[in-house]
């Protein structure tokens, strides 16, 4: 018999089966998969609020409905890396604790256009106002697509209101005369307002500098 036989056996039966490579693959994939991810469950400070972070507000609630109804998510994420290069473009990278009440959240990893973790301030509403319904008017050579509409659409408190008891279910923790407050908080702002509203306060619990 020669070395060969005895020392290849079990790596030259995986080499040689596709299918059960493929299963073991899985498996040794998934172990560092869960060693990333099951100690964040158990970690205080990946569920608690960073100081500063609340609740959306009502219309900035609004606008993010309609950010995730848009799908501004296929092309921005909101999570900024730990990298070099990001948060010197950006700020400081992102922390769990600075999206507890993103329901569902929008880090995503997409980026057409820059991630929008930090946006918030960095514009004026004019600006933000004038990009969204036609990109081209401040960003001659954007590519982002044009929102004309959410200029015309007015926000939808009752929807809003249902949304809110919903988040409740999940822990955000509105209490009722805030809900009750949504209708008017709302009155009379079109989703543009909204939008707006939602981008400013992007970032601004998160920790300063780089
Ligand atoms: C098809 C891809 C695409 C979609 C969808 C999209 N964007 Fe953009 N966005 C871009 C690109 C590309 C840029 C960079 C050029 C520019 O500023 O217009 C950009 C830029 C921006 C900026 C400026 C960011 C900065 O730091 O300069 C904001 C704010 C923004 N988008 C918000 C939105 C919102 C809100 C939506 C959804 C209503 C949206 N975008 C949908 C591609 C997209």
């Amino acid at each position: 018999m020669s070395n060969d036989n005895n020392t290849g056996f079990t790596h030259e039966k995986i080499e040689k089966n596709v299918a059960l490579m493929a299963v073991l693959i899985t498996i040794a994939v998934s172990f560092g998969g869960l060693a990333q991810i099951v100690p964040l469950m158990f970690q205080a400070e990946a569920v608690k609020p960073l100081p500063g972070v609340k609740p959306y507000p009502a219309l900035e609630l609004a606008g993010r409905d309609v950010y995730i109804r848009e799908g501004c998510y296929n092309c921005h994420s909101q999570m900024v890396r730990s990298l070099r290069f990001e948060t010197e473009r950006y700020g400081h990278y992102s922390l769990a604790g600075e999206s507890v009440y993103d329901h569902p959240f929008q880090w995503g990893s997409k980026r057409t256009g820059p991630d929008l973790a930090r946006v918030g301030g960095r514009y004026s509403d004019e600006w933000h106002r004038a990009h969204l319904v036609n990109p081209r008017d401040v960003v001659p050579e954007s590519n982002m697509p044009s929102f004309p509409w959410l200029e015309k659409n007015q926000v939808d408190g009752k929807q809003l209101q249902a949304n809110m008891r919903g988040l409740t279910k999940v822990g955000v923790p509105y209490s009722q005369a805030e809900i009750d407050a949504a209708m008017g908080d709302v009155d009379g702002k079109t989703e543009l307002d909204a939008v707006v509203a939602y981008l400013q306060g992007l970032g601004k619990a998160a920790p300063r500098g780089g």
